[in-house]
């Protein structure tokens, strides 16, 4: 196993609504992956992968967006509630690959406005999840109220949100280095 490459894993930030609160998670989220020694991240912005709306799938693959996620070893999701669900334009850039996922963890921050932290959108996105291939962790991270979690500057206003993302990204680490041993060292033929 690669012991001194760092794993990477970026943070997909799921909505491209002007006034989006969970930009305000998603860098939040990302200067916390950053911190950890041996882990790299960076933004995916759904906004900056300009997709046809036209056509769907592997079809209108972005070659960026691509490479990035073949590259990571995990992901973090940060999926808006929308009306119990996830945002169609997420699911729409996360249709357009399917190998680069494969045996990857994720591990998703369901954002919402009401109380529940984003859990309807969590739960909805999880077969999509499997389908692509992607291995679920059973840590969330839950952002209820968004709109009131950050200062006009993005500043995270509730420090409690600090601990509870540390014990998601704990969670998601193990997993990332377990399957990254996993796709490196065990043939699926292994019995
Ligand atoms: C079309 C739409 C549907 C929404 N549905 C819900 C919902 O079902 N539950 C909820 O708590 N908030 C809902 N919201 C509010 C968002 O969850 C809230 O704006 C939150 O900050 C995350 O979305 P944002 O990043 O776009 O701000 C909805 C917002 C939009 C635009």
């Amino acid at each position: 196993m690669s012991t001194t490459r760092p794993l990477f894993i970026p943070v997909i930030l799921g909505t491209v609504r002007q006034g989006r609160a969970s930009e305000n998670v998603a860098r939040f989220v990302l200067e916390e992956v950053s911190k950890r020694e041996g882990v790299e991240s960076e933004l995916i912005d759904i906004r900056q992968i300009q997709l046809t709306t036209m056509d769907a799938g592997e079809a209108i693959k972005d070659s960026q967006f691509s490479a990035t996620i073949g590259r990571a070893d995990a992901l973090v999701i940060i999926a808006p509630e929308y009306n119990h669900g996830y945002p169609g334009m997420l699911k729409h850039v996360l249709d357009t690959n399917l190998k680069e996922y494969i045996h990857k963890a994720v591990g998703i921050c369901g954002v919402s406005a009401g109380g529940f932290g984003g859990t309807r959108v969590i739960q909805n996105l999880l077969p999509v999840l499997r389908e692509l291939g992607l291995v679920t962790i059973f840590w969330d991270g839950n952002f209820s109220a968004a709109h009131k979690l950050f200062d006009a500057d993005g500043k995270l206003l509730d420090q409690a949100y600090v601990k509870r993302i540390d014990q998601f990204l704990k969670e998601l680490i193990w997993m990332a280095k377990v399957l990254r041993y996993g796709r490196e060292n065990v043939s699926l033929s292994d019995e």
